[in-house]
């Protein structure tokens, strides 16, 4: 039983019970239509309440049901909502909470709505990369306008109910609850009072027209293609709330089935529906229940106002967590806070923060040289140079001042965060919380858990990235974690392109036109070519013999550092950031390949592409058998999340399994025959070439 029917006088409430939101299931909606037939042949009942049980009124179809017999299977979202609308007694639906996706759509197929103030509604099925396909594009325009529906159907954004109530004219809502707790007695009232109403008003009958009639869908059109550049659904979406505009409703709602199922079957709606699953999945980790206990964190403390530091210390601002921060000298202090002040400024000068937010969470930060000024803090993260020497001496003094159950964490990009537990005695208590750079704004946290950091610090630490609205994914420890681990061979691979004929121009254009919003030499040259050689010399020192093109290496002989030096793989003008190409560039790349004897050839786009993309698909193999990740779908969200890989294609891993397993390692084995590349490299990782050989999926 997904739903229950309940009889209140002359009021039939039929609660749907399908938690955690409700989802249109089959059960819940074979309860739905079971509940109107028994409503309907019970002399005594005058009226229907529809309303959802637990914190959702309906969160809208089940997404879990996709591509299964059940989505479809009788009664259909379409026949519920027709018997509804068909219903020879007056259907009220009753909204509180969350009415999103097809939830809003069997409210519009109801008689008569009822909400409770502070509802957030939605058509949030453009973020599946599919449209509302059971009458949304229809009725919504004819209850809200059609400007209204059509921004919020291309969004996908939710809107509080009472603001919707408040627009002039509108139809969504014909009466709002006192509060949500009396949500279930009003509109069991409002029922009774419009019993004997007939005929019933039915949302398909009102009129649907925009004064400037086509011109304004056109301009609508061009809007949406300028947001999406790589995304079907929003112009899609634009196409039926258009057809609402033109013919009869059945039309409109033929129109609007057509485009939902050829989105449905999109590459990009299968992206989209594995990242709502894949983001929701990463906080889940295996061994550490959702009950376990967790520690408060109420005050934080940081170590180094650099680079990192500061832009830490914002998101614990931004969420009202008083944050200290920790520096060796008082100019390191000021240039760091001072720092934090101008962003904040920058924010509040595009109108992004109130000036008196942006006070109050200046408030909240302190600073200080004296670690005593720290010891209460419940979460203390370093942020200093990297180098295990300074590490060891911060985590030494941090085990000496720190409470008892304070949790210790390292920023650490690359170090072994083990090592570092060990420099106290009390390594359940250390966790590494690798944030990307800019820390205050990339969404991606990678939480590295030690062997021996304790279940309870790492269910806290994944409840507070939420708070601090991260994606938090967790990684073992290795070099690298999952992020870097992988992006090390992309980077090897687009060295090995040039060294057999490409141009950083080529290789960029061709990653970009796959859907990343920068190649691998911009971003170099934006991130700085220093970075990367610096960490090329230390692991040249540990894993001599190592294969790798050494033109970015040459490269940084040449001063040619990046954007911050005025030249990098590209050449650019004092104060513009565009990439020109440069010859000197190339000469070195030319005179690098002489040396090495290597006659260029050309390569194509797409084997460029392959060569980057599956490069990080055969590590991140690695890192699943290597248990560093616990789930493929934990690879893709580092990606999409921390790297740009594209939205729509749902991250590498998925992506691999898009193209199919099978191809990828074909694909690989024609790479090993490339002379100047790493042949040892392309041997497909275990797992790749047992799921390619029985014909899975990572995912
Ligand atoms: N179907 C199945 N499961 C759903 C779901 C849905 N429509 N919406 C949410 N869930 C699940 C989540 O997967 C999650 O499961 P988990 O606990 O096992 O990880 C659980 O509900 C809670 O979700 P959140 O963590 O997101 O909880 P919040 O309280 O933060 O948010 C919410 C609740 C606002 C409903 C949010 O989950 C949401 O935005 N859901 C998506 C709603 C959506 O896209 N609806 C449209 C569906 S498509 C459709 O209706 C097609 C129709 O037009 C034909
Ligand atoms: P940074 O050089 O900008 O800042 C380090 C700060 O730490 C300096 O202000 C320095 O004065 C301070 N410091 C050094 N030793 C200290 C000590 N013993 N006590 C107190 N303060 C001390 O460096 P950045 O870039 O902020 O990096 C910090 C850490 O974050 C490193 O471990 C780095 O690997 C990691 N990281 C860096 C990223 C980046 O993109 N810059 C990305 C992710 C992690």
């Amino acid at each position: 039983m997904s739903a229950e029917y309940e009889v209140h006088g002359d009021v039939a409430v039929i609660t749907m019970n399908n938690p955690p939101v409700n989802g249109l299931g089959y059960a819940t909606r074979a309860a739905i239509t079971r509940g109107l037939d028994q409503a309907s042949a019970d002399a005594s009942v005058k009226a229907i309440v529809v309303t959802g049980a637990g914190k959702a009124f309906s969160g809208g179809a089940d997404i879990t049901e996709f591509g299964t017999p059940k989505a479809t299977a009788e009664p259909n979202l379409h026949s519920v909502i027709r018997a509804v609308e068909n219903c020879d007694k007056p259907v009220v639906a009753a909204i509180h909470s969350v009415a999103m996706g097809g939830g809003l759509e069997l409210a519009l197929g109801c008689h008569y709505r009822i909400a409770a103030p502070g509802a957030k509604i939605a058509l949030p099925e453009v973020k599946l990369g599919i449209l509302p396909g059971a009458g949304g594009t229809q009725r919504l325009p004819r209850v809200l306008g059609v400007e209204t529906a059509l921004n919020m159907i291309v969004s996908g954004e939710a809107v509080n109910s009472e603001l919707l109530a408040q627009q002039p004219g509108q139809k969504l809502f014909d009466r709002m609850a006192g509060s949500a707790e009396s949500l279930l007695e009003d509109a069991i009232a409002f029922a009774r009072s419009v019993a004997a109403a007939r005929p019933l008003p039915l949302v398909r009958n009102l009129p649907c027209k925009h004064p400037l009639g086509d011109a304004y869908f056109q301009f609508a059109r061009n809007m949406v293609k300028g947001m999406a550049k790589n995304l079907p659904a929003p112009a899609k979406c634009v196409d039926a709330v258009q057809a609402a505009t033109q013919g009869r409703f059945e039309e409109g709602l033929a129109k609007e089935r057509e485009l939902f199922v050829q989105l449905m079957l999109s590459p990009e709606s299968r992206a989209l529906r594995h990242i709502f699953f894949a983001e929701r999945a990463t906080s889940k980790i295996p061994d550490v229940p959702p009950d376990t206990p967790q520690r408060d964190i109420r005050s934080v403390a940081v170590i180094g106002a650099g680079t990192m530091g500061g832009g830490i210390a914002m998101n614990f601002l931004n969420a009202g967590i008083p944050v200290t921060i920790l520096e060796m000298k008082q100019e390191a202090l000021d240039r760091g806070v001072a720092t934090i002040r101008k962003n904040y400024e920058g924010q509040v000068k595009k109108g992004k923060l109130k000036s008196d937010k942006y006070e109050q969470r200046m408030g909240l930060l302190k600073t200080t040289l004296d670690y005593q000024d720290l010891k209460d803090a419940d979460l203390v993260i370093e942020a200093v140079f990297e180098e295990m020497g300074v590490k060891r001496q911060v985590f030494e003094k941090l085990d000496q001042v720190m409470k008892p159950g304070a949790i210790l964490a390292s920023n650490t990009s690359t170090l072994d965060v083990n090592e570092i537990a060990g420099f106290t005695r009390r390594a359940q208590d250390v966790v590494g919380l690798h944030f990307f750079s800019p820390a205050n704004v990339m969404k991606l946290l990678e939480v590295v858990r030690g062997a021996k950091t304790g279940k309870d610090v790492m269910a806290t630490v994944m409840s507070m990235a939420k708070k601090i609205k991260k994606t938090a994914v967790v990684s073992g420890v290795c070099d690298g974690f999952i992020g870097n681990r992988m992006v090390e061979q992309y980077g090897r691979q687009a060295g090995f392109l040039l060294d057999e004929g490409a141009t950083p121009q080529q290789v960029d254009k061709a990653i970009e036109r796959f859907g990343f919003a920068m190649g691998p030499f911009r971003m170099g040259d934006l991130a700085g070519n220093d970075i990367g050689w610096a960490i090329r010399k230390r692991r040249a020192l540990e894993r001599p013999g190592m294969l790798y093109s050494r033109t970015a290496d040459k490269l940084c002989e040449m001063g040619r550092f990046g954007q911050k030096t005025g030249a990098g793989w590209y050449d650019y003008q004092a104060g513009k950031r565009d990439a020109i190409p440069s010859a000197q560039v190339e000469k070195m790349i030319e005179d690098h390949r002489k040396e090495l004897g290597i006659t260029p050839r050309k390569i194509s786009d797409e084997e460029i592409v392959q060569r980057l993309v599956f490069a990080l698909v055969n590590e991140g193999a690695h890192i699943l058998e290597d248990g560093i990740a616990a789930r493929a779908g934990d690879i893709d969200m580092v990606y999409l999340t921390g790297y740009g890989f594209p939205l729509h294609r749902g991250g590498p891993m998925l992506y691999a399994d898009e193209v199919g397993l099978f191809n990828v390692v074909q694909a690989m084995k024609r790479f090993q025959r490339n002379p100047r590349d790493d042949a040892k490299f392309w041997e497909p990782a275990p797992l790749l070439a047992r799921l390619a050989a029985e014909g899975k999926t990572f995912n």
